[in-house]
């Protein structure tokens, strides 16, 4: 399986966890300084997650992509969080399931969440199996709060760690164990940690999920405040040459 954006801080440890599960992992990165990032046994391919040849070698015998790239900000926010998804659904020339990283609030309008959100719509647009986990806020976590709780309708906006909180790892773990379960595909959630044991099996917390709804292209209980018919000609261009591309 491919990590993309394998740098970042969530992305190192999916790599981590990937090849703990006995996944063949390659870590994609657009630095080769940061290749000594990764374990051993890691293929590191380094390049623009948006370019051809780069990504012609990074999919390459790829049947699972972890997209842990993303920014805060406002400026780059179509560049680094819905261009990679946009360029890789393109590239891919066979079916790989997917997980994507997005957060939490990600329906609360702004520049950077919209195209989070454009790219959640490609991914579920474009056939391919996927899962998409929307993280609460990182590292608040109390030593105890060890239960995973996936929520769905993108409720809490109040932009703080009240919304839930999230460790980094958990999030790497459920992103991979996202790709390998059946019951995780075609559902979107938000992922908090609460207090409490780990649970030893995700199934029945993926398999409570309601699946997305295909006629909206959102999470299931998603508020409609980004409707399709207001969004740039450019991105319901790019939405459709991609729809059920698998
Ligand atoms: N903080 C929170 O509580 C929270 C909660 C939920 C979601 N999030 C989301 O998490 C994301 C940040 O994750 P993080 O903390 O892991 O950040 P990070 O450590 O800064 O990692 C960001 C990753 O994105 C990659 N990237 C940056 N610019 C890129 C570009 N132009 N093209 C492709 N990849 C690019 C980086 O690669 P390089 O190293 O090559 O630059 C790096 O791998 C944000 O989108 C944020 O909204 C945060």
């Amino acid at each position: 399986m491919l990590v993309v954006g394998a740098s970042g801080s969530i992305g190192r440890l999916a790599v981590a966890q990937a090849l703990h599960a006995g996944f063949t992992t390659t870590a994609l990165i657009r630095d080769a300084n940061q290749a000594s990032l990764f374990p051993e046994g890691t293929r590191v391919v380094v390049g623009e997650p948006t370019q051809a040849d780069t990504l012609a070698d990074a999919l390459d015998g790829v049947n699972g992509i972890v997209f842990t790239q993303g920014t805060y900000r406002d400026d780059d926010a179509e560049q680094v969080n819905y261009r990679p998804v946009h360029a890789i659904v393109d590239a891919l020339t066979s079916p790989a399931r997917i997980a994507l990283m997005t957060a939490l609030g990600v329906t609360k309008p702004t520049p950077g969440h919209d195209w989070k959100r454009r790219g959640e719509r490609l991914v579920r647009a474009s056939g391919l199996p996927y899962t998409i986990v929307r993280p609460g806020w990182f590292d608040y976590n109390e030593p105890d709060e060890h239960h995973l709780v996936m929520l769905q309708g993108d409720t809490r906006w109040a932009g703080n760690s009240s919304d839930g909180v999230v460790s980094r790892q958990q999030i790497a773990e459920v992103l991979v164990a996202s790709l390998a379960n059946d019951k995780a595909d075609h559902k979107t959630f938000e992922l908090v940690a609460e207090k409490g044991e780990a649970q030893p099996d995700l199934t029945p917390v993926f398999a409570a999920l309601q699946p997305d709804d295909e006629a909206t292209l959102d999470g299931p209980k998603d508020r409609n405040n980004l409707p399709p018919s207001a969004e740039p000609e450019r991105v319901v261009g790019e939405l459709d040459a991609l729809r059920d591309r698998f």
